[in-house]
């Protein structure tokens, strides 16, 4: 009998796969319905002395089933973490994933550029609001109502009263309202206008300077400007001071470099002239230091604003200004 159930043990044990048969296994023979447990329940009906020899076959075939489930048990353990080991196993010598790497926007690196050469002349830095007072804008510099000026930037209004600031020269006014000469500062900042085309965009960047002290003159802004413009674009660049208008600039010029595609000569670029237009620059007009309250006795200084979108397009050779803002990352790729 207990041969049998040994064979039959031994067989059903060959069939198991996995921990959950194992623990159906040990239920089956040794748990309390069990067959192994109704042979020693079936003793108390045997005299003592079948009982003693009975008793004894049947607790050495327990003791033989626990230790075989025990083995086996432990060899499933050591089975299943094989597995286990073997599916999370990393490979280190695959290639890893690349990340895509972000990279700064090109217009940045030219801004961060100009910031740096006029920090190092000494220029704090200035910021003000892009939605701006008109009397920022216009008024204090100069335009007033309805002067012809204005037409010259064309005006996001908000309001009456209220405009998306068109040029960064509004801070020449809130820098000189809050502080006394000597004032030496850049504004870079966003400025909007309502011009789109190949070299217009409704917005773009520019960097506003401004030096006030006594015993300024022209001089000393051709010094700071040739300065700048030697260090953005190298020391033989040409430069040229040309006649010019603004308001709140007298005298006023457009400073242009010699084309640093044809160092001259002419080309498509520069539309053959040999020169390229790069900055509007002046002398303070005394009647914006009069809106500040300034002594235009006392005091003079020299102002002078540029295009960034302008500059990194000379810089990178780029002819069209909206590929600074479509985001297309095969442009944006080549920085
Ligand atoms: C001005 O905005 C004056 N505030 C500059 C100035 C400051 C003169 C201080 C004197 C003293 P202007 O309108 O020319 O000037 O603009 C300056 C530069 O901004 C231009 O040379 C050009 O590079 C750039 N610019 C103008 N409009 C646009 C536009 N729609 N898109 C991109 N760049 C523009």
């Amino acid at each position: 009998m207990s041969e049998d159930l040994k064979q039959t043990f031994l067989t059903d044990l060959e069939k198991v796969k996995n921990l959950t048969d194992l623990s159906g296994l040990k239920v089956k023979y040794l748990g309390r319905k069990g067959l192994v447990t109704s042979e020693l329940k079936a003793l108390s009906s045997l005299s003592s002395e079948e009982k003693r020899a009975r008793g004894k076959t049947i607790n050495d075939l327990k003791t033989f089933m626990e230790t075989c489930l025990d083995s086996h048990e432990s060899g499933l353990k050591k089975e299943d973490l094989r597995q286990k080991l073997l599916s999370e196993s990393i490979d280190v010598t695959l290639p890893g994933k690349t990340l895509p790497f972000g990279s700064e926007h090109p217009l940045n690196t030219v801004l961060s550029e100009i910031t740096d050469i006029f920090v190092n002349m000494g220029f704090s830095i200035e910021e003000g609001p892009e939605v701006e007072l008109d009397y920022y804008n216009f008024e204090a510099l100069n335009f007033p109502k309805n002067h012809p000026a204005r037409d010259m930037q064309d005006t996001f209004f908000v309001s009456d009263e209220v405009v998306l600031r068109t040029h960064t020269s509004p801070v020449q006014i809130r820098g000189m309202e809050k502080s006394r000469p000597p004032i030496r500062f850049i504004a870079p900042g966003k400025v909007y206008r309502c011009d789109a085309d190949m070299t217009h965009t409704p917005l773009f960047h520019q960097v506003e300077g401004l030096m006030v002290d006594r015993h300024i003159n022209f001089s000393n802004l051709k010094g700071v400007l040739e300065a700048f413009l030697h260090r953005m674009f190298g020391k033989d660049t040409q430069i040229r001071f040309r006649p010019s208008f603004f308001p709140f600039t007298e005298p006023s010029a457009e400073v242009d470099i010699g084309c640093i595609f044809c160092k001259g000569s002419g080309c498509r670029v520069c539309k053959g002239s040999g020169w390229l237009e790069i900055l509007g620059a002046g002398m303070v007009n005394p009647r914006v230091f009069d809106n500040v309250g300034y002594d235009t006795e006392e005091y003079s200084g020299f102002a002078f604003g540029m295009g960034v979108e302008r500059i990194a397009m000379l810089k990178y050779s780029i002819d069209d200004i909206r590929l600074f803002f479509e985001n297309d990352v095969r442009f944006l790729r080549q920085f």
